[in-house]
């Protein structure tokens, strides 16, 4: 044991005591410790997202409890535009969780996101890994549209990816896949252009997460499906080599 933490263990047996010595004094002889509201898992702070009031103990959220936080989010002005906040779908319990970057016209239109053209061809990667979307979670950095479908801007995203980073919390998933430049930047802030960062495994808050180009690039640069199916293998490898198989 270090020598530091030694003392400091020393120090609060002895502040424990004192306090204990207090009671005595004072006449209490029984301690009614509040009740811990139901079963409380040990939440590895870092992953969370909650604010734990220096506690160190939370219950991880439910996606129903996020999605009922943001409710009718007006936390930036992207809400005067949208027709729907576009949360996410899929499986809570997913092992992979593809991240893209806001919804588009479509995905405003019905509050799902990928379900336009970019989404048709996600669906189609999908099917090619053995996988169906209730198979896995789906979501975006920005929940709500971005006028025109031009680049989301700095405050948005801060406002935004809270709620992102709460949501994988939850899910936890084995794998993320940030699909395109604006996701792969955004979640591990790094600046470097997605053709230097696809392919290479990195991490988000613990959980592994492998960028890959964006299938709405794809549509425009078919040429690129061979890369994007080469970290897709990569992904069902890794997949493969957790429990199971499936996603
Ligand atoms: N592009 C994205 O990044 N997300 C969607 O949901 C749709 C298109
Ligand atoms: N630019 C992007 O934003 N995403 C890609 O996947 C490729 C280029």
């Amino acid at each position: 044991m270090p020598d530091t933490f030694k003392k400091e263990l020393l120090e609060t047996v002895a502040q424990v005591r004192g306090v204990l010595e207090d009671f005595l004094t004072l006449g209490i002889r029984e301690i009614d410790f509040p009740e811990l509201p139901g079963e409380l898992p040990v939440c590895p702070p870092e992953t969370c997202g909650i604010d734990h009031g220096g506690q160190g103990l939370c219950r991880s959220e439910s996606l129903e409890e996020i999605r009922a936080e943001l409710e009718d989010c007006r936390r930036c002005p992207l809400c005067e535009g949208r027709k729907n906040i576009v949360f996410g779908v899929g499986n809570p319990n997913a092992r992979l969780v593809f991240v893209g970057e806001a919804p588009g016209r479509e995905e405003d239109e019905k509050g799902e996101p990928f379900v336009g053209e970019a989404g048709r061809l996600l669906d189609r990667i999908l099917f090619a890994m053995g996988l169906t979307r209730p198979d896995v979670y789906i979501c975006n950095v920005l929940k709500c549209r971005p006028p025109g479908n031009r680049d989301p801007r700095p405050e948005e995203i801060e406002a935004c990816e809270p709620y992102l980073k709460r949501q994988l919390a939850a899910i936890r998933p084995e794998i993320i896949v940030a699909l395109g430049q604006f996701a792969a930047q955004t979640l591990l802030r790094d600046q470097s252009p997605i053709s230097r960062l696809r392919g290479e495994w990195r991490e988000y808050q613990g959980m592994p997460l492998l960028p890959t180009f964006h299938p709405a690039y794809l549509l425009r640069n078919p040429a690129s499906k061979k890369e994007v199916w080469e970290d897709m293998k990569l992904v069902m490898n890794r997949l493969r080599e957790g429990q199971g198989g499936g996603a």
